[in-house]
């Protein structure tokens, strides 16, 4: 095991930055995106339904690739602290800011963003940019914990 350690280590250590990094790449991607049919999905005068699709094909895609990411990090994370730092507060802050990002995030899509019907008006279209706000929010706090709260 000892020969394989640092190896072990500095997988886990990629594995776990990279797939935090796709994940929170893919959050402001979807920022671009959501802006990007703004003007679509709020003009009664045009045909909305079909840019719905779209936005709807491109929000699939995007859960289907964060459905394999997400599990990624948290297990990487976990491996990390099983097999090298033990599980310290700094570890346990994490987990307990993921569990919050993952029921702030999942509340407000269930609560708010799946409601919304097509073309809606600019007040209710901001919900998206709420939703996009709340995931950069907990991950700009996650950073500032993993970098200035050890
Ligand atoms: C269940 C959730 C998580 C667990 C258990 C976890 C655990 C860990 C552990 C044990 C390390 C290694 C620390 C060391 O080498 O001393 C680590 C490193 C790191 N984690 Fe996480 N983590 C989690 C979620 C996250 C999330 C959501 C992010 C980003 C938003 C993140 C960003 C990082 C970064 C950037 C590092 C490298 C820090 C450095 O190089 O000093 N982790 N994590």
């Amino acid at each position: 095991m000892s020969s394989l350690q640092p190896f072990l280590y500095d997988t886990l250590t990629l594995i776990h930055i990279l797939s935090f990094a796709i994940w929170f790449g893919l959050v402001v991607a979807s920022l671009i995106v959501i802006k990007v049919f703004e003007p679509k999905l709020t003009d009664p005068n045009i045909d909305a339904e079909t840019y719905a699709g779209f936005l709807k094909s491109y929000i699939k895609g995007e859960t289907k690739f964060i459905d394999i990411i997400f599990p990624l990090v948290i297990v990487s994370g976990i491996l990390l602290a099983i097999f090298f730092t033990g599980w310290n507060n700094w570890v346990i802050i994490k987990i307990i800011l993921v569990i919050l990002q993952f029921a702030a995030t999942m509340g407000f899509i269930f609560g708010v963003i799946r409601k919304i019907s097509y073309p809606c008006d600019k007040r209710m279209y901001k919900n998206w940019y709420y939703l996009m706000g709340v995931s950069i929010t907990f991950f700009s706090v996650t950073l500032i914990f993993v970098y200035f709260g050890r």
